[in-house]
């Protein structure tokens, strides 16, 4: 067979081959069994040097004719051969949109906010409305206005968080907005005043944040039975009419007099267990008249005006509602913990 003859027959087999080939992989084996570096075209080519030069050039031309075509040839197929694997792919991954789909996590209020807006929207349902004041607060609203001098305990560094600011602490309680609320607004001044405050105190019933609500109402003729009486709609709403309602004197510096309140222990009903510590009673919010130093101090004719105060721990209520023996819970932030409380409200 003559070199010329075996060319072509090569390259009728291979372009049969290729032809043929169902798959990039046999694709492959074509291209090295052809064109590749020990390939069959190359072990024909180097038998050239025994022809003449005319021959070497028309069986040279040939050649190289033929490894284009069939490199031509081998791009086309495997364009092809790519084209329908992918076609393949994508019927396989069709999409079933009948399945159900994932599952995605939906948030939830987290339990102290919204105890924090359910109290709010009592006092709102009532006619207070909502102020608010900074966490950093000025030490004269937090403590001297608010009738607690300079060497009242309140102010020790055990309790207080000042910052690098004088002047300044991070507030220990909402009374302060007491203090805004008076410089801002004309009698008769209705407002609660929910929000963080800060103290440096940490075990299961204390964390060094937690939050509040103050609750101010001042006008003419106010009087503690005024006090009493929203004190009682708001505990009832939040604890149930059955809820016992109990005052007891107390002191704060800027009321007089002053009170807290206790309500029956809502784990026990009254008969007294480990949360109560037997008494039955459980404290739940500190209250009083304001005090006069305080109206005079921001400014209120307290001839005319007279006002109640209170001031309530969230966490508390929370743990009291939902069964919460460790205040920690609540700031963990433990998925497990936080997801009990799932459409509550
Ligand atoms: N600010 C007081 C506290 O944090 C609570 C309180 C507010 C008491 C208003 C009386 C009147 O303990």
């Amino acid at each position: 067979m003559s070199l010329k003859q075996q060319v072509e027959g090569l390259e009728k087999e291979a372009l049969e081959l290729i032809e043929k080939a169902s798959d990039l992989e046999s694709l492959n084996s074509i291209r090295v069994e052809f064109l590749g570096k020990k390939g069959k075209l190359k072990s024909i080519l180097k038998t050239l040097g025994k022809l003449s030069p005319e021959e070497r050039r028309e069986i040279g031309q040939l050649a190289n004719r033929v490894k284009e075509e069939l490199e031509e040839r081998l791009r086309e197929k495997e364009k092809l051969l790519r084209e329908k694997a992918l076609e393949e792919e994508l019927k396989k991954k069709k999409i079933d949109i009948t399945l159900p789909s994932a599952w995605i996590e939906t948030g939830s209020s987290h339990p102290v906010i919204s105890t924090l807006v359910e109290i709010s929207e009592i006092f709102v349902s009532m006619g207070f409305s909502v102020a608010e004041g900074p966490e950093v607060e000025k030490e004269l609203y937090n403590f001297d206005m608010l009738n607690i001098p300079p060497d009242h305990p309140a102010r020790d560094m055990q309790d207080t968080f000042f910052i690098n600011k004088k002047g300044y602490v991070l507030r220990t309680h909402t009374s302060p907005v007491q203090i805004r609320a008076m410089l801002t607004r004309e009698p008769p001044v209705a407002v609660i005043a929910p929000g963080r405050v800060y103290r440096k105190d940490a075990d299961p019933t204390h964390s060094p944040m937690f939050h509040q609500i103050e609750g101010l109402l001042i006008d003419e003729n106010v009087t503690f039975r005024d006090l009493k009486g929203i004190l009682k709609i708001f505990l009832e709403s939040i604890f149930g009419k059955n809820v016992g309602i109990r005052f007891r004197p107390s002191y704060f510096p800027f009321t007089e007099p002053s009170a807290e309140v206790d309500i029956s222990c809502s784990v026990c009903g009254g008969t007294g267990c480990r949360v109560c510590k037997g008494t039955g009673w459980l404290e739940i919010l500190g209250c009083g008249m304001v005090d006069p130093n305080v109206f005079e101090a921001a400014g209120i004719d307290t001839e005319k005006y007279t006002g109640f105060a209170f001031g309530l721990g969230i966490e508390r209520i929370a743990m009291l509602r939902y069964r919460i023996n460790d205040i920690r819970l609540l700031f963990d932030n433990d998925m497990r913990f936080n997801h009990q409380f799932k459409g509550i409200r």
